[in-house]
């Protein structure tokens, strides 16, 4: 599609940028739509974040994704900070807003949480979820499970001190989540009760070692969500289905925490289908 002098900007900041998908999912929706607008990708140093971001209102820019190394750093550059953005210390998503100001938000949470719901795991009401890991990642976890309505939610962690400092941080964020932290070498004693297993680990991913966990504790009626999307079918993936239970890849999350930013710069909610689902798999190659 030709862009018109009015075309509507946004992109993706990262360092480096090439590995992402985000400019496959927006611009097959900016095509499905026949929307005037491109999202480009734009790879910016470290050094020049503040710079690249602060230039975005003068570029005519409405919003951009961030990505690794930024999504910390983007906290100090925005004007205004979302409150769940703050809550789990990164922002994926920048919107410029009519007063040229750059607001900041973490749209990885409703992703998750939207992928969650959509697999029917809180058709019945959920109290208790396991999450494994204490990154970037478990954080927007624990909100997610949060905003789900989770009361209870273990996390376990090679290190613990990392899955004290996210109980510290968010448990003081959402008053009335009850944070748990386990030690890793109980994990598996970990999934008694709970209806939720979320591994935000790099265990089990191809070149990762494995994750070693007993699932047998989980409840038949049990969830486990896998937030990787470089394998979909991931050894615990695989174990969970092999005993009846839902398995949740991490595909989901990643198309739909895209679906925010969409909205916000080119003005509608883009349909998740599944002809953008085979798009992502075969351009992944899972
Ligand atoms: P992200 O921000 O994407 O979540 P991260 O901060 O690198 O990424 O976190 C990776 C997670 O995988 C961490 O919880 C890490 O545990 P540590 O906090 O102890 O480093 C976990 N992880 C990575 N390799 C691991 C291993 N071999 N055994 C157990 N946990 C591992």
């Amino acid at each position: 599609m030709t862009l018109t002098g009015k075309a509507r900007l946004a992109g993706l900041v990262g360092w480096p940028v090439a590995h992402s998908r985000s400019p496959l999912i927006h611009n097959f929706w900016l095509q499905r739509y026949g929307i005037d607008g491109a999202y480009v990708p734009l790879a910016v140093d470290p050094t020049d974040l503040d710079t690249a971001l602060r230039a975005l209102p003068s570029l005519g820019f409405r919003g951009v994704n961030l990505t690794v190394p930024h999504k910390t750093a983007a906290l100090e550059c925005a004007d205004e900070v979302s409150g769940i953005a703050r809550a789990v210390g990164a922002a994926n998503t920048l919107t410029v807003d009519e007063n040229r100001r750059l607001i900041a938000t973490n749209t990885d949470v409703f992703g998750l949480a939207e992928s969650l719901r959509l697999s029917g795991l809180t058709e019945a009401p959920i109290s208790t979820a396991t999450i494994l890991g204490a990154g970037g990642a478990a954080r927007a976890a624990v909100a997610a499970l949060a905003e789900l309505g989770i009361s209870t939610v273990r996390i376990a962690n090679r290190t613990r001190a990392r899955a004290e400092a996210i109980a510290g941080d968010l448990g003081a964020a959402f008053q009335g989540l009850r944070l748990e932290v386990v030690d890793w070498a109980a994990r598996s004693e970990a999934l008694c009760g709970a209806e939720l297993l979320v591994n935000t680990t790099s265990l089990g991913m191809t070149g990762a070692p494995p994750l070693e966990i007993d699932l047998r504790p989980l409840p038949p009626t049990a969830c486990v969500a896998d937030i990787v999307y470089s394998t979909l079918e991931t050894p615990l993936l695989a174990a969970a289905r092999a005993r009846g239970l839902v398995g949740v890849d991490g595909l989901g999350m990643l198309v739909h925490q895209a679906r925010p930013g969409f909205q916000a710069w080119f003005g509608r909610d883009p349909l998740v289908t599944d002809e953008l689902m085979l798009r992502l798999k075969s351009d992944l190659g899972v």
